[in-house]
């Protein structure tokens, strides 16, 4: 909406939520999240023509667009629990609209969502036998974390899903005309509306199984000793493949891959295709490996125990540039050495101490995890460097890893989950170094 509202300046922006403490920092120079660029970006429009408030029902009334953009996260109990999205908070927004509004509108879906949920909002509409016109239409957002202000910026495309009727068109048009302003219009995609929910989700699912398939071949060239970079690379010049996403890791997180192949699987099976299903479903599955293989490998090499053995974690975010922390390997790899007794010293640049608490469901002052200021910190006494974000500050040119050695018990063990660092460089310094598909 920032961005909408920065290229649109003829445009009234206004972001509601019923989280009075966000919109007040929406206000304010410490914004929720952070994104580089968007503080920029948010107060090149801020008072000019974005605006934050509470006023939900005021908003909804002299608005034209509705966005609905709440979460939509992995239902956890009930029907559906594991695999569905919870889409009760769309739900609500529907009904919110439905009782307030008394002029006509265009709906539109920014949240990930199963396929038919415009469907549903439809219905709860007509329900309520709302006197307005309205359309619903279904626009997903592409922009990943980290790296968000460039892709809104120039976007691959905007894709837009409407009612194939003359008033659905106009709908449609409408929106893309918003989009126009900055987005060349061959890049504005417009297709039905089940088209355009459905291809959110097979992104996502495509890139994840991308990052699945390298990683599944990681494993193969720890026991083979082929290296994984060297794979991907010869791979990726193959312009059917491509060079991008095939980065082994410790497995990708953030809340959107995880949360979108589950979601496929729950419709695959939903509509009578379990082998569709199941084939998805694998890509999750792999990831899952992925994490664990990585803590079963620091286990291993340390002797086969953790316990008691101090080891320093460097990084705690899904990816660099984001204090988001949501399906973040991190956590899965610091919750298998918590259970092995392992106590954690843990930095990341900007994800804070409470959130790092509330993910491993541990108080403040356990006494297996201490969050330290810095990377010289947590090496202190460490057995082991754990590398589980790619933070550019941990690059080898960035961070003096010979003083980290030195301040290490001995043999010291570096992980890198990230492939990030020269490991010939990182052995030269004393380490005893793995990566993931390294020799
Ligand atoms: C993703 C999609 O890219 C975006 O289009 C969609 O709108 C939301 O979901 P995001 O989750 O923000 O964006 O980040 P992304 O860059 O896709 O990374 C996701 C995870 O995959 C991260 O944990 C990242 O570290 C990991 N990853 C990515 C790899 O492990 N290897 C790669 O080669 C690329």
């Amino acid at each position: 909406m920032a961005k909408i509202a920065q290229k649109c300046p003829d445009i009234p922006v206004t972001v509601v939520d019923v989280n009075p403490a966000r919109i007040e920092a929406w206000q304010s120079e410490d914004l929720p999240v952070y994104e580089p660029g968007l503080l920029e970006v948010v107060k090149e429009a801020r008072d000019r023509n974005l605006f934050f408030s509470t006023d939900v029902h005021g908003a909804i009334r002299e608005a034209d667009i509705l966005f609905i953009s709440v979460n939509t996260p992995t239902k956890t109990v009930g029907v559906g629990a594991g695999s569905a999205a919870d889409l009760q908070y769309v739900e609500k927004c529907a009904r919110e609209i439905a009782k307030v509004a008394d002029s006509d509108k265009i709906i539109v879906e920014k949240s990930t969502v199963p396929v038919r949920t415009a469907e549903s909002i439809r219905r709860i509409l007509d329900g309520y036998g709302v006197k307005w016109k309205y359309q619903v239409l279904s626009n997903p957002e592409f922009l990943a974390e980290g790296t968000a202000m460039e892709d809104l910026e120039d976007p691959d495309r905007v894709l837009i899903g409407g009612e194939e009727t003359g008033e659905g068109r106009a709908a449609v048009e409408a929106l893309a005309g918003v989009y126009a302003n900055w987005v060349p219009r061959e890049r504005i995609l417009t297709t039905n509306l089940w088209s355009s929910e459905l291809s959110k989700l097979t992104a996502n699912a495509f890139l994840a199984q991308r990052i699945s398939s390298i990683n599944a071949i990681s494993a193969l060239c720890e026991a083979t000793g082929a290296d994984i970079d060297q794979v991907a690379k010869s791979i990726g010049l193959d312009a059917r493949i491509g060079p991008k996403f095939l980065r082994a890791s410790v497995g990708f997180g953030g809340s959107c891959f995880q949360k979108d192949i589950l979601n496929l699987v729950y419709l695959c099976e939903y509509f009578g295709l379990p082998d569709v299903a199941r084939y998805w479903r694998g890509v999750v599955e792999m990831n899952d490996y992925q994490k664990n293989r990585y803590s079963r490998r620091i286990v291993d090499t340390l002797f086969n125990t953790v316990a008691g053995k101090r080891i320093a974690v460097l990084g705690f975010a899904f990816k660099k540039d984001t204090n988001d922390t949501r399906e973040s390997a991190a956590i899965y790899v610091c919750r298998d050495l918590l259970i092995e007794g392992a106590e954690l010293a843990i930095f990341d640049p900007k994800v804070e101490a409470e959130q790092i608490y509330r993910d491993l469901g541990r108080e403040p002052g356990d006494a297996q995890i201490r969050i330290e200021p810095d990377p010289e910190s947590a090496a202190t006494g460490a057995h082991a460097l754990a590398l589980l974000t790619e933070w550019d500050a941990f690059r080898s040119d960035q961070l003096d890893y010979r003083r980290l050695h030195a301040v290490m018990e001995k043999p010291a063990f570096l992980f890198d989950g990230r492939n990030l660092l020269d490991l010939a460089e990182i052995r030269r310094i004393g380490f005893e170094a793995h990566g993931i598909g390294k020799p």
